[in-house]
């Protein structure tokens, strides 16, 4: 995915969209560009790279103006560099175009337009809009109408943004698949306007913002203009913009990801206070789904994507515990092409924390082609994904700005765990006994949570021995399984070192032969039913000189002498300590790979969100 950003005010454009781009950087990082219109002249500059390349471009180049748009990249067609930056422009250089998202007819398009004569300068999509633009102004239609009609011939997911020389005072946008936003804010008694890909981009200056749904299209010209494809006037509600500036910036932490493992306790806190009432009473008032028809299910269908699915896996054995429904979890991209056997007594559960991702969302719409019932756990109440669900639970987990997930997953496993207590209550498979002390303990959740994160020394021993390893291995059962996938995802991603969770029973089925001295095995192995098993595992990697670092419950002295790194956890149930045993694991990819010199907020190759299938 990208990042867009555009700007109408009295500040000086490029310091704006400058620090709006800043705050999407995360959209996306291989490359980055801007267009300004000053006195009807349309300048722009694009820099592969980081956005600070960018800005230390713009320096070179005094740009005024107070009319502009800007985008970060995350490249599908055509490589990371200049010239496949955005913005794209015509040959004249009158009209610049921005964009999120994948033109799927851009072939087609691009061959009609290099027969009228086209030359294309980048090997993107996205160059065909401002060429198709040019195209119907040269058969004599005005921009407003050019525009419309350039959206007609586009097939689909995208979200653009425009400026030009023709209307200097205009910026024209339009959402179609990839989210867009409209804001407003003032200045020095002025008014200011916005549009951006997120929210972020104009924490604090804007006001009130809009989320554009699909195929409403618009332009910013003393206000807000906004139209349906179909030609109707909108009246869009702008409601306030209610993140605080403080939620996404750093403060005084190095990298988000490490704000964002720190702030899981507080997610947890504000998750419990919200859903936890007086008496056990376990609320959800948004989730706009019947008791009954929840209450009859025969069978619940997870589906997502990456860290989302290791939730799902989680989230899977709860509801089987506590709410006795046949569940199972697969991945997106996976549950869409395999024609899934559903019927009307079937749930499709979505989790995605973006509530963008291009292959959580086909799901839904192959469940909803089924006309089964789809229910989404989101981070974002405005997402494509919220609005094309039959039912939302809001994972309450605050922006999440650092690639790697790691308070959205620990959020997605306490809702989902919240949500399965929720199932069995109204099927009456829990009994008030059984309730209340899960409570108990859920609501020691945070402390617990803060003790971990405490404890760092042992971590960092681990993420020092492990920073100069090729391969990591990661073990895990039952409810820790998902846990031991999330390890190792979460070292991948973020140090590039190669890690594999295994369910810990599967490995002497063939990885073991993995094991040598040189490639350590992270074993989660916490109190409970497993344990005994998992020490099984232990000696078998000791056997063939392994080395091994184990997540245990605090004063396993047993698993610790098997051990040459431990890392403590306090004891929790079996069903709770996934909430726990993740946390180590997220410090120690983290350590790693800032020991490593890795980017640990924009990993090569990744984007926070997959918008693309
Ligand atoms: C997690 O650390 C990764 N960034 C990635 O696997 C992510 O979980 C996945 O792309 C799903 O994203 P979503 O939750 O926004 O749908």
């Amino acid at each position: 995915m990208c990042g867009i950003v555009g700007y109408i005010g009295p500040k000086s454009v490029d310091s704006v969209l400058i620090v709006g781009l800043q705050k999407l950087e995360y959209r996306g990082y291989d490359s980055a560009g801007i267009a300004i219109v000053n006195r009807k002249e349309l300048t722009t500059a694009k820099e592969k790279g980081r956005i600070v390349d960018l800005e230390n471009r713009l320096r070179t180049l005094k740009i005024d103006g107070h009319v502009g748009i800007g985008h970060t990249r995350w490249a599908t067609h055509g490589e990371p560099s200049r010239r496949n930056a955005h913005p794209h422009t015509n040959k004249a250089g009158s009209i610049a175009v921005v964009h999120n998202g994948i033109i799927e007819n851009y072939a087609e398009l691009k061959n009609e337009l290099k027969r009228k004569g086209y030359l294309f300068e980048s090997d993107t999509d996205t160059e065909v809009i401002p060429h198709l633009i040019d195209n119907y102004l040269k058969e004599g239609k005005k921009l407003e109408q050019a525009f419309m009609e350039t959206l007609g011939r586009l097939e689909g997911k995208y979200a653009v943004a425009l400026v030009s020389e023709i209307e200097p005072e205009r910026i024209y946008f339009a959402r179609n698949g990839a989210p867009l936003i409209i804001a407003q804010g003032e200045h020095a008694g002025k008014p200011e306007y916005f549009v951006a890909s997120d929210v972020p981009a104009f924490v604090p200056l804007a006001k009130t913002a809009y989320h554009l749904h699909d195929r409403e299209w618009g332009y910013i010209q003393g206000g807000f203009h906004l139209f349906s494809y179909e030609g109707a006037k909108l009246a869009p509600h702008f409601e306030p913009v209610t993140i605080l500036a403080s939620e996404i910036e750093k403060g005084d932490y190095e990298h988000y990801m490490l704000k964002e493992i720190y702030e899981q306790p507080e997610v947890a806190k504000r998750i419990i206070a919200r859903r936890l009432k007086e008496g056990n009473v376990l609320s959800f008032e948004e989730l706009r789904m019947p008791r009954d028809f929840l209450s009859r299910l025969g069978k619940i269908v997870i589906q997502a994507c990456g860290t989302s699915l290791n939730a799902g896996m989680v989230a899977k054995l709860h509801i089987e515990q506590f709410a006795h429904i046949e569940t199972v979890a697969d991945y997106s991209s996976e549950f869409r092409y395999r024609n899934p056997v559903v019927g009307g007594d079937t749930l499709v559960v979505g989790i995605s924390q973006s509530g963008e991702t291009a292959d959580t969302l086909a799901g839904i719409h192959e469940a909803k082609a089924k006309f089964i019932k789809v229910l989404s756990f989101v981070n974002n109440l405005n997402s494509t994904i919220a609005r094309e669900s039959d039912g939302i639970i809001d994972l309450m987990a605050g922006p999440e700005i650092g690639v790697a997930s790691t308070k959205a997953y620990t959020a997605q496993l306490l809702n989902l765990y919240l949500f399965s207590l929720y199932m069995g209550d109204i099927r009456w498979k829990l009994s008030d006994e059984q309730k209340a002390e899960i409570m108990r303990e859920i609501r020691r959740l945070p402390e617990l949570m803060q003790q971990v994160l405490n404890n760092l020394d042992p971590i960092k021993k681990v993420a020092e021995f492990i920073k100069d390893k090729n391969s990591v291995l990661f073990l895990g059962r039952t409810f820790n399984y998902p846990t031991a996938l999330e390890g190792a995802l979460k070292l991948k991603e973020i140090s590039y070192i190669h890690a594999e969770g295994y369910a810990a029973g599967e490995f002497k089925h063939g990885p073991i032969a993995l094991v040598s001295e040189n490639v350590p095995v992270i074993v989660v192995a916490p109190q409970g039913d497993m344990r005994t098993k998992m020490i099984s595992n232990l000696q078998e990697v000791k056997a063939r000189q392994g080395k091994i670092i184990s997540v245990i419950t605090r004063g396993d002295d047993e698993i610790r002498e098997l051990s040459d790194y431990v890392v403590d956890i306090p004891p929790t149930s079996e069903h709770l300590s996934p909430l726990i045993s993740v946390l180590p694991l997220q410090l120690i990819a983290y350590y790693t790979a800032v020991y490593r010199g890795c980017d640990v907020d924009k990993p090569r190759n990744l984007a926070k969100s997959v918008t693309v299938e």
